[in-house]
């Protein structure tokens, strides 16, 4: 059984991992922006990211970068550190540098107000990447995942592994949510719920703690630590004498810092087994984790293919084509409804990750040892 502070280690770890693989992510410096002929080949997008703490938004990085290069545009990438008023100043510098269009991963869904004003004044077109903006009506276009299906395959995954529409239970379960200030929290939440209150209701499904109401289960930045130290009181509070069979994770990084909270109460043995415990974004630490049985499930999300969804709306409206939208009803920011096009997520445990995650590309077989 690892130590908590083992635990804690490999959290920094994987977080200074981030930082030195960040290095490939960065991005070629802006030149030409549009040719004699008016063509907007070689201008230069801007593309700012969250966080360099999470492998995720690396990758979602990297992609980027790869496809708008691969159509000729240039790119500047910045990351935000998670700092809303860094990633409104990173935005304000790019627009400054010029660039011709932004793909934008929201830190602070509500803080862009200002910022994406100044883009529309100069006319440079703005797409919300995985995280829609709220709030103005200076976002173009929305390129994500069902948010929602993220939120009912984790939920369905618990109920399926439990047995309870065998009729199984009651069972414990805990309920964490992600960042107060992203719009997917509530989506991926209430998506989860949709599933879970009718056995809530019947008592098969019991929350100890009591915390069953969104605001009382978000973890600010999704921070894995702040997870832990959540988890850590709500054992040391509700569960003296009872034990918990199931834990509703919205994503890997909360689930690393679950499940060090668990292990360190001592679960993971034959007498204490290790709940169910949900995640998303098939990180590699989670996947890891999942074929050592210890973290369940996850939710994987292809981000090669969000990156040229994203790239693709880029070279559309800079051409003046049509751009490709699936769904036009769903995602109000509050100013709009902002056309969107939603990819597929897909549940990922012990028993598809080769077929899901090696056979499809994502990793390789030695990348998983
Ligand atoms: C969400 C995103 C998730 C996860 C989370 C934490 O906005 O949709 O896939 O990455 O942020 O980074």
């Amino acid at each position: 059984m690892r130590t908590r502070r083992a635990a804690l280690a490999s959290i920094a770890t994987a977080a200074s991992l981030g930082l030195t693989l960040s290095a490939c992510g960065q991005s070629s410096e802006g030149g030409s922006e549009t040719d004699s002929s008016g063509s907007t080949k070689g201008a230069t997008i801007g593309i700012a990211m969250p966080t360099k703490s999470s492998e995720r938004w690396i990758s979602d990085g990297k992609n980027v970068v790869a496809d708008l290069e691969a159509k000729g545009y240039k790119t500047k990438l910045v990351y935000g550190e998670d700092k809303p008023d860094q990633q409104v100043s990173q935005i304000e510098n790019l627009i400054a540098q010029d660039v011709k269009a932004l793909i934008v991963a929201a830190i602070d869904n509500k803080s862009l107000d200002n910022v994406l004003q100044q883009a529309k004044d100069a006319n440079i077109p703005v797409i919300s990447y995985d995280r829609l903006i709220l709030n103005s009506p200076n976002v173009d276009y929305y390129a994500s995942f069902d948010n929602s299906k993220v939120g009912e395959l984790q939920a369905n995954y618990i109920v399926d592994k439990l047995g309870l529409k065998d009729g199984k239970g009651p069972f414990n379960i805990e309920l964490f949510a992600g960042s107060n200030d992203d719009n997917n929290t509530k989506y991926f939440f209430n998506g989860a719920m949709s599933v879970l209150k009718p056995y809530i209701d019947d008592k098969k499904l019991v929350v100890q703690s009591g915390q069953t109401d969104l605001t009382k289960v978000t973890t600010l930045r999704w921070d894995g630590a702040t997870a832990q130290r959540r988890m850590d009181d709500i054992l040391t509070a509700s569960y003296k004498t009872e034990k918990v069979d199931a834990v509703l994770s919205p994503y890997d990084g909360i689930s690393i810092g679950i499940l060090s909270a668990l292990q360190s109460d001592g679960y993971g043995s034959k007498s204490k087994p290790l709940p169910v415990l949900t995640g998303q974004d098939a990180e590699l630490a989670s996947v890891k984790s999942i074929i050592a049985g210890e973290q369940t499930q996850t939710v994987y999300k292809d981000l090669r293919e969000l990156a040229k969804v994203a790239s693709n709306m880029v070279d559309a409206v800079l051409n003046d084509k049509k751009v490709e939208t699936n769904d036009t009803k769903t995602y109000d920011n509050g100013s709009k409804v902002v056309p969107a096009y939603l990819l597929e997520p897909v549940s990922v445990d012990k028993t598809n990750y080769e077929k899901v995650l090696v056979d499809g590309g994502y990793y390789t077989a030695d990348q998983l040892k």
